[in-house]
């Protein structure tokens, strides 16, 4: 199993690079990352230290959540690692009593979809026209407080 850690404001500009990369005109720059990093209303998590393989952040605001990002570097694909870091926020969330977690993911994010619905978000709206390009967004939700697989 890869290891977990906190992600640090050291890590932006890693992090930052992989944003570029992944996200193009969506990516956040190294001085939000960084911003993000370091409130203390978010929860980021890294695999990886010279070279970051994936993150994941949280936006916390009892009684619910938001998941900022699932991101896993594409040569480090497919490997399990976004499942690894979508469970540790999940079991975070359940640790510390949050009710619900909510997240928008691209309607074309075929794979994020897929990993999101594995654990038992289920599909509650659409903003359309949300991301660059005009590609519409999806609301997710998962109810915390039952099975990890069940979510409704
Ligand atoms: C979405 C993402 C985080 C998945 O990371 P990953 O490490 O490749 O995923 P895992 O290997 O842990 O796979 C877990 C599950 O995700 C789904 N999945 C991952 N890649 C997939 C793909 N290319 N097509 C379909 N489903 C996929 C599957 O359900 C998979 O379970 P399975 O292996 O039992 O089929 C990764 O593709 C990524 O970083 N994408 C770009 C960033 C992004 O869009 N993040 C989400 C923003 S909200």
């Amino acid at each position: 199993m890869a290891e977990i850690r906190r992600a640090v404001p050291a890590d932006a500009d890693a992090i930052a690079a992989l944003e570029a990369e992944i996200y193009g005109p969506d990516a956040w720059s190294a001085d939000t990352v960084e911003a993000e990093l370091d409130r203390e209303d978010r929860y980021y998590i890294a695999i990886g230290t010279d070279m970051i393989e994936g993150y994941a952040g949280l936006f916390l605001s009892r009684p619910d959540a938001d998941i900022q990002t699932v991101t896993v570097a594409p040569q480090c694909r497919r490997q399990g690692l976004g499942r690894e870091l979508l469970h540790h926020l999940l079991v975070r969330l359940r640790e510390w009593d949050y009710s619900r977690v909510f997240l928008e993911v691209r309607s074309d994010n075929t794979a994020a979809i897929e990993l999101y619905e594995q654990h038992g978000f289920r599909r509650i709206g659409l903003r359309r026209g949300y991301y660059a390009g005009g590609v519409d967004a999806l609301n997710l939700r998962l109810r915390l407080g039952g099975s990890p697989r069940l979510g409704e």
